[in-house]
């Protein structure tokens, strides 16, 4: 299914675009058909959203270039682990939602690939929102955090705190829902220390969907 998703998206990809390359095991999948089609002679060049999409770009054989040498991007493929009937995202659960984010803004069209398990009704209830933050004072941000009405924990990876590429950390946050969440992407980022969160709010155009019965989209 997300396969299905991917590939139908990097069908919008054309010869001399820059292409966001995002995040996430669905978004590998576009990676190696985009890798397939360079092979095959389109021209592109990527803009990785992580350094482990960079380096799988890299043993595809994708040119690629970056977001300071080239700022404005055609299209961009990233992964979601929530999307709700507005095309509003929470995403960061491989941890890339900063750059994420960067990429989003800057892209002329965002296209998010999903299987069909990650549309949901309201968003943050099932999956916790990931907050990307600065390591000084984090214990102090993560109790800024709570008053927002979440439960607030640091991620870890084999008993380590998990770093993200730009050598932060992330704390999840589980809210029992979230009632504006245009409102809380705002205010959260207003706490110092924040770097970004993980709710997407108006930057995507279209998320494919890939389901047993075909794909969809979602406009
Ligand atoms: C990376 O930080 C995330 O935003 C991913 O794009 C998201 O977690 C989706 O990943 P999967 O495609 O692996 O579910």
């Amino acid at each position: 299914m997300k396969k299905l998703a991917a590939e139908k998206a990097v069908k919008h990809v054309e010869n001399g675009m820059i292409v966001g390359l995002g995040t996430g095991s669905t978004t590998e999948y576009a990676l190696k058909e985009l890798g397939r089609l360079v092979a095959k002679g389109l021209s592109i060049k990527g803009i990785p959203t992580s350094l482990h999409t960079r380096r799988m770009a890299k043993a595809l054989n994708i040119p690629l270039t970056n977001l300071e040498e080239c700022t404005e991007i055609d299209i961009t493929i990233d992964g979601a682990d929530e999307v709700d009937s507005n095309l509003n995202l929470i995403k960061g659960g491989g941890g890339a939602l900063t750059r994420e984010k960067i990429i989003a803004y800057h892209s002329k069209r965002e296209i998010i690939v999903v299987d069909d398990s990650k549309v949901v009704k309201a968003l943050g209830i099932d999956f916790p929102l990931p907050v990307e933050v600065v390591k000084f004072g984090w214990t102090a941000t993560q109790k800024s955090l709570e008053e927002f009405g979440c439960k607030v924990s640091l991620r870890t990876i084999m008993n380590d705190p998990f770093i993200t590429d730009n050598g932060n950390y992330i704390l999840d946050c589980d809210f029992e829902h979230i009632d504006d969440a245009e409102q809380l992407e705002s205010d959260l980022n207003h706490i110092p220390g924040v770097v970004e969160n993980g709710l997407f709010i108006g930057l995507v155009d279209e998320v494919i969907v890939g389901s047993k019965q075909g794909v969809k989209t979602l406009e």
